[in-house]
């Protein structure tokens, strides 16, 4: 069975970026979000960015056109009856995740596959919450979505591979390269980002070096594209925390423990780019 009709649970900053390359593919896709002023957020936030592809020359205006109307929003789930395939890209909490599958499982077809964007909850957990455990993986993106190449496709032991393959050939379609990982927590990438992350805030407190210079060096000296507090800016701080969290629960090991400073910048509101303020300052 290949997948057209492609829906996606959540237009935040995920949510909108995997709408968008789905819809940019020529996948019928809707997008819902819980409420309409977050749908319009998140669809103005999709237009703004396919806006400045064309201003770039990156993307044609007829892409941009064909692009924005193969995109429906909705706030009602039950729109996502006829999905091939759903991709629920929620906030980052386990109890709201559990209970769109269970939604979900309701409301779509049997034969349909269910994907979850979570970037550290397990994915066994989520599809024993559905009638289909065979037929839920994990799908997970990296931020910005339209920008980064990866895509990791997550198996558990309860899949059928078939269904693996299928969602494996789905992002390679997107345009996406797509590398499969067994479903422990992290997966591949965050596995190996979150204690680096973690360890450049406790260098940081510690006194090693000034932020911006412990930026450049991983930037200049290991060719990174950002340093880690851009990256952590960029992420969220929240988010990094809630990982950092769930991953050192499930490990029990110090390299994923989330430092003092971490969870103060948290309690601060200094969540990064989105409040304007994380170890950066993006007011101005
Ligand atoms: N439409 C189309 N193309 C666009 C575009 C748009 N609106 N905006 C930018 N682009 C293109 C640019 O033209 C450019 O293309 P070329 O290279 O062909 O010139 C490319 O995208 C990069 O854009 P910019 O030059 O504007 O930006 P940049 O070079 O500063 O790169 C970045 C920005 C891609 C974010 C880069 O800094 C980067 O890769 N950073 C690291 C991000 C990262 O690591 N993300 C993963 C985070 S972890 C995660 O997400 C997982 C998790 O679970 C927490």
């Amino acid at each position: 069975m290949a997948i057209e009709r492609v829906g996606v649970v959540g237009c935040g900053l995920m949510g909108r970026g995997i709408a968008q390359v789905c819809a940019r593919a020529g996948h019928a896709t809707i997008v819902s979000e819980i409420n309409d002023d977050l749908l319009a957020t998140g669809m103005a936030s999709i237009e703004k960015f396919l806006g400045k592809g064309v201003e770039k020359g990156k993307i044609s205006e007829e892409e941009m056109q064909s692009t924005l109307g193969n995109l429906t929003g909705t706030t009602d789930l039950g729109s996502f009856a006829e999905c091939d395939l759903v991709i629920e890209a929620a906030t980052e909490n386990r109890e709201m995740k559990l209970e769109i599958f269970r939604n979900l499982d309701e409301i779509c077809g049997p034969g349909a596959i269910f994907g979850s964007n979570t970037s550290s909850l397990n994915i066994t957990e989520l599809a024993v919450s559905t009638g289909r455990p065979d037929r839920v993986v994990g799908v997970h993106f990296f931020n910005p979505v339209p920008l980064m190449k990866l895509v990791e496709v997550v198996g558990t032991m309860l899949v059928d591979d078939s269904v693996v393959e299928e969602v494996k050939a789905f992002g390679q379609g997107l345009g996406k390269v797509v590398v499969v990982a067994r479903d422990r927590t992290g997966f591949i990438v965050n596995r190996l980002l979150v204690p680096y992350l973690l360890d450049a805030i406790r260098v940081l407190d510690e006194g090693l070096a000034k932020m911006e210079d412990i930026d450049q060096a991983m930037k200049l000296g290991c060719g990174y594209p950002m340093g880690p507090f851009a990256l952590l800016d960029l992420v969220g701080i929240d988010t990094t925390y809630y990982i950092a969290n769930i991953m050192y629960e499930e490990f029990r090991e110090h390299q994923f423990a989330p430092p003092p400073l971490l969870r103060r910048m948290v309690l601060a509101g200094r969540h990064g780019r989105k409040t304007g303020r994380g170890f950066y300052d993006y007011s101005k």
